[in-house]
């Protein structure tokens, strides 16, 4: 049996990927989710696999040098899939150290106590392990709008944002790692992901969370950055195959071409509320563009993120499944469902966050 350790499994991608992984391999793989439970984790995400006997749950930091080692020792891992971040750039920019702390020390501990367990004394380590490091396109800074501008695998880090830099700095400790001691590993750097359970900081879940309660939808700057959105299941399928068919020591780009404005995604949820909202709900009558608010722009805001995903394809036939409009209904019609989910992750300390980052916000 393969046992996976999973870090920051309690967050949107990493629970996802644990539903994922059980839902294609069943009762063939352990999965043992080390997460430290910040604000962005949440075991709820969990609960229908919490009590399986091929989970674990360790609550623990990944800079934890001792809780980490405890964990490769009482577990025989064949497989480390690194998600566990600080993941929202806006957060970034209020708290940089943070970010350097769990992205970078955290990796270079995780990248340490798997290395430490996996040798095999005589500078090799067995046929089988790999670590997976998850990161973000936004390692390559910010492109053109010519749309014949893309990000390959080969093309320079030029990060801006201390969340960039500092994931751009994980990756290059895995890199380094890779040339020097040929530890196995893979790189993956995917363009933004929604989908169910994605704390609602970031753009698609707020706007939801926001319409739904009538609270304007802050769009920053002239609205027309671009990102290059992907359904979260495409991406877990993209890591599956990573883990069970690349070559090690290959960097793959994930993402979806499918880019879009943030107004053009702030209009098509508006639009798909509306329509998946009974005709009776009161809501739906307030839900229009006249909540649009453009605010103060992000400081150092990226212009546009664009993947060309042509080695992943050419090398793993993988290629997104979900249409964009397809998977933002798949989302809304999942936030319905779950609204007490949503109830609960913005109770508490949400409001103070939600306060800070947008009460001193200029309308423009
Ligand atoms: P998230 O913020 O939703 O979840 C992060 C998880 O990590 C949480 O469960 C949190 O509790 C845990 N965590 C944070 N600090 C920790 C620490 N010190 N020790 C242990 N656990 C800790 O993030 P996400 O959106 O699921 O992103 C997961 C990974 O994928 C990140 O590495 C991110 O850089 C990368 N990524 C995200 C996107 C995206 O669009 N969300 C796109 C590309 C890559
Ligand atoms: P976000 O979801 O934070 O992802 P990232 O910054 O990692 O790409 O933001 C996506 C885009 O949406 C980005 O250009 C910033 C913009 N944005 C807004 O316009 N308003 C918001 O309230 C948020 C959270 C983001």
């Amino acid at each position: 049996m393969k046992t996976y350790l999973v870090t920051g499994g309690c967050g949107f991608i990493g629970s996802n990927f644990i539903h994922y992984m059980f839902r294609t391999y069943g009762e063939t793989i352990r999965i043992v989710n080390v997460d430290a439970l910040t604000y962005a984790g949440n075991p709820e995400n969990l609960k229908d696999v919490e009590n399986s006997p091929n989970y674990r749950f360790v609550r623990a930091d990944i800079c934890d040098k001792e809780a980490i080692r405890r964990v490769f020792a009482e577990e025989d891992v064949d497989v480390v899939v690194h998600f566990a971040a600080e993941s929202h750039v806006d957060r970034s920019i209020v708290q940089p150290e943070l970010f350097v702390q769990t992205n970078v020390l955290g990796t270079a501990n995780m990248l340490n106590c798997a290395r430490e367990q996996w040798n095999d004394g005589d500078g090799t380590f067995r046929e089988g392990r790999r670590f997976v490091h998850v990161s973000t396109d936004e390692v390559y800074g910010s492109l053109p709008e010519d749309p014949d501008a893309y990000f390959y695998e080969t093309t320079p880090y030029a990060p801006h944002s201390p969340y960039s830099a500092s994931k751009a700095g994980s990756d290059m400790l895995v890199r380094s790692y890779m040339d020097t001691y040929r530890f196995p590993a893979n790189i993956t750097n995917c363009s933004n992901n929604y989908g169910p359970y994605q704390f609602p900081e970031k753009l698609i879940p707020l706007m939801i969370n926001n319409a739904l309660n009538g609270r304007s939808l802050p769009v920053y700057g002239d609205g027309r950055n671009v990102r290059d959105w992907l359904y979260v299941e495409d991406h877990c399928r993209a890591i599956d195959l990573v883990i069970h068919k690349a070559e090690l020591f290959e960097t793959y780009n994930v993402g979806g071409h499918n880019e879009k404005q943030n107004i053009e995604i702030v209009k098509t949820i508006i639009e798909v509320l509306r329509e998946e909202l009974p005709e009776t709900d009161p809501r739906r009558e307030k839900i229009g563009e006249d909540l649009i608010t453009y605010v103060e722009d992000r400081k150092g805001h990226d212009r546009r993120y664009a993947i060309a995903p042509d080695k992943i394809h050419r090398d793993l036939g993988w290629e997104p499944k979900t249409m964009f409009r397809e998977g933002i209904r798949k989302t809304i019609r999942w936030y319905f469902e779950n609204m007490d989910w949503m109830e609960r992750v913005t109770s508490g300390d949400y409001m103070k966050y939600y306060d800070a980052m947008y009460g001193g916000r200029k309308e423009i």
